[in-house]
């Protein structure tokens, strides 16, 4: 009696996998494509945690530049990632990255700190180092992660899965608009051709590359307003069950 009831469970709790998983979404897509706004935007409709991922290879390439590390030093940047002393604290409309104490949102959020976070990020040993700090981010009650390979590497199992795309450019006038907005003046050509040679990069690696998850659903941002695409998100997300 007592195995029968033991048998069942575990069929139950095997055929329930997702059930008891913290749920994540993830909103994967190239630079510009609005995945930061739309996660946080999401991220606050159901109360979930926030994993900006990007920011996170952002901070490690700031921080090599800062110490002048060669950034195709892979074993120099593979100690610098296990050892990052990084973390992230909310602030009004996200999290800011809190490097050493200091917060370094402003000087990661540029172009050039873009392009160099896609060059070591094209490292495999540097992506591997930096994988359980990415899974520490699943948390009750759930998480919102962006980056490039967050449904194809990092949480293979996650509920819901969204590839966001838009023209090359449309993402460098938002990116122009969103610098100019934040007092960085940078011209929008520049953008427009750093923005081509970081999709081209970020596409093309061997490793992770940016390319959607089998499963995913992938939402083409060119015409579509932020709450168009943030509704259409949290509608998926419902239909599987998140926020129920
Ligand atoms: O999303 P972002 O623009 O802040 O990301 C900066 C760079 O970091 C991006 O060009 C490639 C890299 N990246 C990555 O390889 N994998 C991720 N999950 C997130 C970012």
């Amino acid at each position: 009696m007592a195995s029968g009831v033991f048998g069942a469970m575990i069929c139950f709790f095997s055929t329930g996998k997702d059930f008891f998983m913290i749920p994540v979404i993830t909103i994967d897509g190239p630079g510009g494509s609005g995945k930061g706004t739309v996660s946080r935007m999401v991220a606050d409709i159901f109360g979930f945690h926030i994993l900006d991922s990007g920011a996170i290879y952002r901070v490690l390439a700031f921080a090599a530049c800062k110490e002048g590390t060669d950034l195709a030093d892979e074993d120099v940047l593979c100690a610098l990632a296990r050892n990052l002393d990084l973390s992230f604290r909310p602030v009004d409309g996200g999290v800011a990255p809190i490097l050493g104490g200091q917060d370094i949102s402003k000087e990661i959020r540029n172009e050039t700190t873009g392009s160099a976070a896609s060059r070591v990020a094209a490292l495999p040993r540097v992506r591997a180092a930096l994988l359980d700090r990415q899974r520490a981010f699943q948390q009750e009650p759930g998480l919102v992660g962006d980056g490039r390979d967050l449904g194809t590497v990092v949480f293979p199992d996650a509920l819901l899965k969204i590839f966001l795309d838009a023209s090359a450019e449309e993402r460098a006038r938002r990116r122009f608009l969103q610098q100019q907005a934040g007092g960085i003046s940078q011209p929008y050509e520049e953008i427009l051709r750093e923005i081509r040679e970081r999709d081209d990069r970020d596409r093309n690696r061997p490793v992770a590359p940016l390319v959607p998850a089998s499963d995913a659903v992938t939402v083409d941002t060119t015409s579509m307003s932020i709450d168009e695409v943030v509704s259409t998100v949290a509608r998926l997300a419902r239909e599987r069950g998140i926020g129920s």
